[in-house]
């Protein structure tokens, strides 16, 4: 008994019961915290094993995200909300939930710019992930036939890209862009893969480890690696490289986890040629700022050996690049980029839910969730950063706006010379002028952070699409017998475009 119950001995050595009584009191607490404490932690451990547990199994052929829904319910449940209409001053979309407002409408020298091209018809603001397929499908630019190649970027398609290619996709994309994308459609939904980008295109389903599916990509990636252009956004390159470029660089095996956060994105969000003349082509052969990838184009050959181009304007007869919407490119020569910071971790940032740690499938504008994108990083109140965002957009769609004003005078300069008679000789300074200008252009505008993810590269950009914009309006108002030289001049990308005023000095 004494020794079971020690206190009991205590009292018999004459402590007063009352100091007994109150030390009781304190174990009886402090176990009855501990206990609490324990069961919390085991609820949590118990939730966080939930979260694994797969009720249903998913392969990589399973595209519909409502399966995987039942094993991973939260990350489901966000991703859904992508159907949300969202809207920031320069994000999400404008217009009525049924249709995204008309760019071309907003920017009439952006219509001006595509004439000649399926753009000038239909070009819209984008909206979230949930309408990828239908929106492309309603597209007016489907009034001009499309290649199945567009699928890549619409749609869970990589189950078809298998079917096609005898279980290697590879093979199989390598055939689409000769594919109607009316027929290729056709079969992804009689497969039963009609979605838009889905679970398996992100994650391997076995480990849910995040996964690059999309070979644009792939070949893009391995061929800007086997180049020699720094690429500090991306140092697993810098470290393939150093260890001798033994086999090609695959991201899968590579890239770090922080590294693969943007890439998942990069799989679309990107400057790309897709044509029925060619495979579709991610064009960072020569790096991945707007300079390296004019010159990867201008050394492109179509396949009949002609120069490379999306399209001849309409009006002037230029030669024209366009560019779409290089997120993944412009990011690449920002701050954020530099410091290791992934398009992930401001459109999917992290909350906490018990024990885990869930990120925010609703990809979409981090303006609507400064909370948890940016102040995590910058110890600013809401407001601030609101206010540094809108400093560096508003700044950027200023100067854009001057870029289109400069862009429309280039083109009215030339139309108003070819009704003078001006012959294409006189005018070839001008049109390749005027494709170095709109490349530009177009790489910001076609853009969807509104210079956000590269301020300062984005304002370089601006001022050089102005620079030639306005030199190009220079010399089809001084048109004269171009020397062969001055054209050759215009069209290289690095050096200065003379005028023909300097060429007076
Ligand atoms: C440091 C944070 C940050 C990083 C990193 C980042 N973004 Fe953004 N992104 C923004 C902000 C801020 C905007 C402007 C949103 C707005 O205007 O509402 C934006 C805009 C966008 C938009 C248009 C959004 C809309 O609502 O219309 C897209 C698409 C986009 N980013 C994709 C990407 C991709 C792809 C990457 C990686 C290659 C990336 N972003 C990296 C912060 C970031
Ligand atoms: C390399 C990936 C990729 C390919 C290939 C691709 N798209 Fe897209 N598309 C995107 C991304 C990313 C967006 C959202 C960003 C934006 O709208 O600028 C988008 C937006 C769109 C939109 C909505 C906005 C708009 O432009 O009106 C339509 C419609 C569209 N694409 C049609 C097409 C068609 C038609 C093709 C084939 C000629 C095609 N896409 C090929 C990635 C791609
Ligand atoms: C399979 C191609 C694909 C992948 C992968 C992809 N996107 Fe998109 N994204 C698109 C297309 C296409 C649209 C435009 C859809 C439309 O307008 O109908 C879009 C739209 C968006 C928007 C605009 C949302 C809104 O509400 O306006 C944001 C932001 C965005 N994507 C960011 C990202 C980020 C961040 C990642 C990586 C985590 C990513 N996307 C991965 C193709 C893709
Ligand atoms: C466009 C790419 C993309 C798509 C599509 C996508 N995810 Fe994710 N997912 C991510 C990224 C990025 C992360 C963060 C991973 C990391 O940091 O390791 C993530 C993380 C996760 C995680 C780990 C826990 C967490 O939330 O961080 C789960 C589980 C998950 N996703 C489930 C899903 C499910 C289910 C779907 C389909 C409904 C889906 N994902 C679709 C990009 C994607
Ligand atoms: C993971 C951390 C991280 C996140 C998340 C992040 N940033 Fe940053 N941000 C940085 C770092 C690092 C720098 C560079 C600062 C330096 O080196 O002085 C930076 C720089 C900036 C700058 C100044 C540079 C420039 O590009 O003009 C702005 C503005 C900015 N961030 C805004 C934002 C906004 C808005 C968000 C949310 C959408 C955000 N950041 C999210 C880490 C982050």
């Amino acid at each position: 008994m004494k020794a079971r119950f020690p206190w009991f001995a205590v009292t018999q050595r004459g402590v007063s019961a009352t100091i007994l009584l109150s030390a009781l009191a304190v174990a009886a607490v402090v176990a009855v915290a501990l206990t609490a404490l324990l069961v919390n932690i085991f609820e949590r451990k118990q939730e966080a094993k939930v979260t694994t547990t797969r009720l249903v199994e998913v392969t990589r052929d399973t595209t519909d995200p409502a399966k995987w829904g039942v094993n991973w319910p939260k990350q489901y449940d966000a991703y859904k909300l992508t159907a949300q209409a969202t809207r920031t001053r320069f994000g999400g979309h404008g217009g009525s939930e049924a249709l995204p407002q008309q760019k071309i409408d907003k920017d009439p020298w952006l219509k001006r710019m595509f004439l000649g091209y399926a753009f000038s018809i239909d070009y819209r603001d984008r909206r979230g992930h949930a309408f990828m397929l239908q929106d492309q499908e309603n597209t007016q630019r489907q009034t001009k036939p499309q290649t199945g190649s567009c699928l890549h970027c619409h749609a869970s398609i990589m189950p078809l890209y298998r079917e096609l290619g005898g279980g290697d996709a590879m093979k199989g994309f390598e055939q689409t862009y000769k594919i109607a994308y009316k027929d290729l459609n056709k079969k992804l939904h009689d497969m039963g893969h009609g979605q838009p980008v889905s679970c398996p295109d992100c994650h391997d389903p076995k480990t849910m480890q995040l996964i690059v599916t999309r070979p644009a990509f792939l070949v893009g990636i391995q061929k800007l690696a086997a180049s020699e252009t720094p690429t500090p956004f991306a140092p697993s390159i810098e470290r393939w490289r150093a260890a001798g470029r033994k086999v090609a660089y695959d991201p899968n095996v590579e890239a770090t986890r922080g590294e693969m956060r943007t890439f998942v994105c990069a799989q679309c969000h990107i400057e790309y040629y897709c044509s029925s003349a060619m495979p579709l082509t991610a064009p960072w052969g020569k790096g991945l700022n707007v300079d390296q990838i004019e010159v990867f184009w201008n050394e492109t050959r179509m396949p009949d050996g002609g120069r490379f181009l999306d399209y001849k304007h309409a009006e002037t007869g230029a030669p024209i690049l366009k560019a779409q919407h290089p997120e993944f490119e412009l990011w690449s020569q920002g701050v954020h980029a530099r410091s290791g910071v992934a398009c992930a971790d401001c459109h999917m940032p992290y909350a906490r839910d018990g024990a885990t740690k869930v990120s925010d499938h609703w990809v979409r504008s981090p303006l609507l969730n400064i909370s948890r994108a940016c102040q995590g990083c910058h110890k600013l109140s809401e407001d601030e950063i609101k206010a540094r965002v809108d400093l560096i957009q508003t700044r950027n769609f200023e100067l854009m706006q001057r870029g289109g004003a400069a862009i429309t005078a280039l083109m009215d300069a030339v139309v108003a010379a070819k009704k003078d008679g001006a012959t294409d000789q006189q005018l070839a300074t001008a049109l390749e002028l005027q494709r170095k200008a709109q490349w530009r252009l177009d790489f910001i505008a076609a853009e969807n952070s509104m210079g956000f993810h590269a301020p300062q590269e984005a304002a370089r950009v601006l001022g050089e699409a102005l620079d030639y914009a306005r030199q190009g309006e220079l010399a089809a108002l001084r048109r004269g017998p171009a020397p062969a030289a001055k054209v050759a001049e215009a069209a290289s990308v690095t050096g200065v475009v003379p005028t023909a005023a300097s060429g007076k000095r």
